[in-house]
């Protein structure tokens, strides 16, 4: 099986490197290979990026990778590049599991987390798989227990650490706390060392389209995409803002439900539910490298016994990105693949 791993010299890509590497058996004889694949510019800098057991693997362009036909594109690149080409891998028979925004929000598009997800693979067509944002899976991933109580409404403070911007996040954050001023290259609307700003700019309304709202992107994208993970019509009002820590989202959640409800029964629902981790403290720092949300603070709102608050984090390049590429990717083995030889 080949395998092209495309934003492989970027944090989400590195990401998923070393889960394959790791998951995969890519001896010599196993038939598995990987594909990096990086921008014209790592490519003119003759990057390559360390891939066990092969050692350091020079760096593609997706018109090379192509050219390879491979059965799985794993893509971590910016929006952009995956409008152009998603289309023509998929039109290759590559299943391509999208980490962008590109085709969360297209009707003919699965947005996906395993397990979660009700959705089919119809390998008689093109497939282009979408992975969530990753303030969308870390929140999907904790609430989802909680659906069969009857959940009335969800509102949620997420702070998101700069990684969840790339590699120019991380790199602002470096470049101001080391000068104490705006990084002019920054992604961000103002200086995010020692401060705390919006995740991003005003946008439309996701109720409303024609409306213009004070929802921010990261609200936006969180609105849109958490009633189509679940299948349902949840109504969640996220606030977003983006913090000065490297790695790891997190968020205060508070979920009404329709009815009171038994605090055992739902820390039971917290422990029964898959990729969630129940602890005293939990916090981003602490869930860097894991592939689980970590659940904790669980209490009722003294004033409200329909509301329940919590504290989550997650690693925002692990669970909200790279091992949910991975799960796609095993899903789709598992119901194409496995399901075909039986
Ligand atoms: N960071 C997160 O927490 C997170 C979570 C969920 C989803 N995502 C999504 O995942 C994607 C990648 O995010 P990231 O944080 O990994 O960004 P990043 O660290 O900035 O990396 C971007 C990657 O895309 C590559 N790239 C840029 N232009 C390309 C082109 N024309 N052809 C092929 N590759 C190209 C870059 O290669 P060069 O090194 O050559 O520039 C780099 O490998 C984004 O769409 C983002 O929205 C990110």
């Amino acid at each position: 099986m080949k395998i092209a791993v495309i934003g492989a010299t970027g944090f989400v890509g590195r990401a998923i490197l070393s889960i394959l590497e790791k998951n995969l058996n890519l001896s010599a004889d196993s038939g598995n290979q990987i594909i990096p694949v990086a921008s014209g510019r790592s490519i003119n800098e003759k990057k390559s990026v360390p891939i066990a057991p092969f050692g350091s693997v020079q760096v593609v362009s997706c018109e090379d990778a192509i050219k390879e036909d491979p059965a799985f594109v794993l893509m971590s690149a910016p929006e952009s590049v995956s409008k152009k080409w998603a289309p023509r891998f998929a039109e290759n028979k590559a299943f391509v599991i999208d980490n962008s925004p590109a085709w969360r929000t297209n009707e003919e598009i699965p947005l996906v987390i395993p397990g979660i997800t009700k959705w089919e693979c119809d390998a008689t067509k093109p497939v282009i798989i979408a992975s969530p944002n990753c303030v969308a899976t870390m929140l999907a991933t904790a609430i989802y227990p909680l659906f069969r109580f009857g959940i009335d409404h969800v509102s949620a403070s997420v702070f998101q650490a700069v990684s969840g911007s790339g590699m120019r996040g991380l790199i602002a954050l470096e470049e101001e706390s080391r000068k104490s001023a705006y990084y002019p290259h920054s992604p961000f609307v103002g200086q995010i060392f020692g401060n705390i700003i919006p995740a991003s700019g005003r946008e439309k309304d996701p109720l409303d389209p024609k409306r213009i709202s004070s929802w921010n992107t990261e609200e936006e994208k969180v609105m849109r995409e958490m009633p189509k993970i679940l299948g349902s019509q949840l109504k969640i009002s996220p606030t977003c803002l983006r913090v000065p820590i490297p790695y790891g989202h997190s968020a205060a959640v508070r979920v009404t439900f329709k009815k009171a409800f038994d605090s055992a029964t739902i820390k039971q629902a917290f422990l029964d539910g898959s990729n969630i981790k129940i602890e005293d403290e939990p916090s981003p720092i602490h869930s860097v490298g894991h592939d689980y949300a970590s659940v904790g603070r669980i209490r009722i709102d003294p004033y409200d016994k329909h509301v329940l608050e919590f504290f989550v984090s997650s690693d925002n390049l692990r669970l909200g990105a790279a091992s949910n590429v991975v799960s796609i990717m095993d899903e789709v083995v598992k119901k194409v693949y496995t399901e075909a030889l039986k």
